[in-house]
């Protein structure tokens, strides 16, 4: 796809409609774009960025429609795949072209892409581009969320090309966003599922891009936002301190035995005017467990014992959640077994990372019975002290 962005930018990326897994791993319910984007100036020409290799035809199609004869500058800001993977063949079309990047992303590709040495010109911090009436600033914006990422300011038109920074996972053909709910969401999951494990770097990266005056953010996946605050703001509610009055509860059950005590668990928390958020880990889709962990106070944890372990669902989602890094305070874990558990033990260590308290877990025998109940009672109370405590929310 071809849009005019602003006069000489334009927009020649690819949308890939039904890509549904990321990484073999991140479901994609909206599939996704590789935005990249040729700037030109009265002197020189840039492309910034490249496509996912699956798409590198339809960029290269881009350029044919748009009659480009030479690039002299392909601009890297991320080594990872989706964006300088086509790198190679756009190499190979326009010769002369140089890729500009950082030392440390110079360092990447040379060992992803096997592009030779005399193929870059390295920029630091401040550094500039002059394509003649127009200027590309770099500005390193290192971990979001590989450790060297950059973007770059075009000054003229104020546009900041971000990269995966304040992407989202959305093919539309509507380019352009001034915020909405469908792109919010977008962008959540993405933080969510991307992100999220780097609050501090996205937040020193936040004060650094705030000094410019920025009319268009054009990320390298989703719509470019014509109001950057929208996106903006957002990330930095995400990234703050703050978190809802929430318990998200993951579970899974075999016998019905967890799945009663989740039930039970879950209206003694609504009885207190806590929100729960039940995944059935069976059915569930992880990106929407993910974007839960954004804000949610708590996660509680359900699960069965299999061979006197977790179940194996259980197990993925307190890995996921331990490599995530939600700002959850409070963590805890219900459940049963037959005979004997170390589901405790096991799902501790995948928590270890995250600084949380954990609060004293129910896990009980067989179905559960008077007792049971009453414990889960004690728990929900726990958990409802601890947010009236933390959250001024109650
Ligand atoms: Fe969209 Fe980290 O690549």
């Amino acid at each position: 796809m071809i849009k005019k962005i602003k006069e000489n930018v334009y927009y020649v990326g690819v949308i890939h409609w039904d890509r549904r897994l990321f990484d073999e791993l991140i479901p994609l319910p909206h599939g996704t774009s590789y935005n990249a984007y040729l700037i030109k100036g009265n002197e020189k020409t840039l492309l910034m960025d490249t496509v996912d290799p699956f798409k590198e035809k339809e960029l290269i199609e881009n350029l044919k429609k748009l009659k480009v004869k030479r690039i002299d500058y392909i601009v890297s800001n991320h080594a990872e795949q989706d964006h300088s993977g086509a790198i190679p063949e756009i190499l190979k079309l326009y010769p002369e072209a140089k890729v500009v990047t950082n030392e440390k992303c110079k360092e990447f590709l040379k060992e992803l892409l096997l592009i030779s040495e005399e193929k870059f010109i390295t920029v630091k911090e401040g550094d500039t581009l002059d394509l003649g009436e127009a200027t590309l600033e770099f500005i390193m914006t290192p971990w979001v969320h590989w450790p060297e990422t950059m973007s770059g300011y075009l000054r003229e038109h104020r546009i900041l090309f971000t990269c995966d920074f304040f992407g989202s996972h959305l093919a539309t053909s509507n380019i352009f966003t001034e915020g909405s709910f469908e792109v919010y969401e977008s962008a959540k999951r993405y933080y969510a599922e991307i992100m999220m494990p780097f609050r501090n770097s996205i937040k020193k990266n936040i004060e650094k891009i705030e000094r410019f005056k920025i009319d268009i953010i054009a990320p390298s996946h989703g719509p470019l936002y014509k109001r950057p605050e929208f996106i903006i703001n957002a990330y930095k509610e995400w990234i703050s301190d703050r978190v809802k009055n929430e318990v998200i509860i993951p579970y899974v059950s075999m016998h019905h035995s967890t799945e009663k005590m989740v039930y039970y668990f879950m209206d003694k928390l609504i009885d207190k005017g806590i929100e729960v958020k039940p995944f059935n880990l069976s059915v569930t889709d992880l990106g929407e467990l993910a974007i839960s962990l954004v804000d949610a106070a708590t996660i509680v944890i359900a699960t069965p014992t299999v061979l006197t372990g977790a179940h194996p669902a259980a197990v993925y989602v307190a890995y996921i959640v331990g490599a995530l890094r939600p700002k959850t305070r409070f963590v805890s874990v219900i459940g049963s077994y037959g005979w004997g558990s170390t589901m405790l033990e096991q799902i501790k260590m995948f928590l270890k990372n995250l600084k949380v308290e954990f609060i004293e877990p129910v896990v009980i025998k067989g179905y559960p019975k008077e007792q049971d109940f009453k414990r889960l009672d004690e728990l929900a109370e726990e958990i409802y002290i601890r947010h009236k405590k933390d959250l001024i929310l109650i």
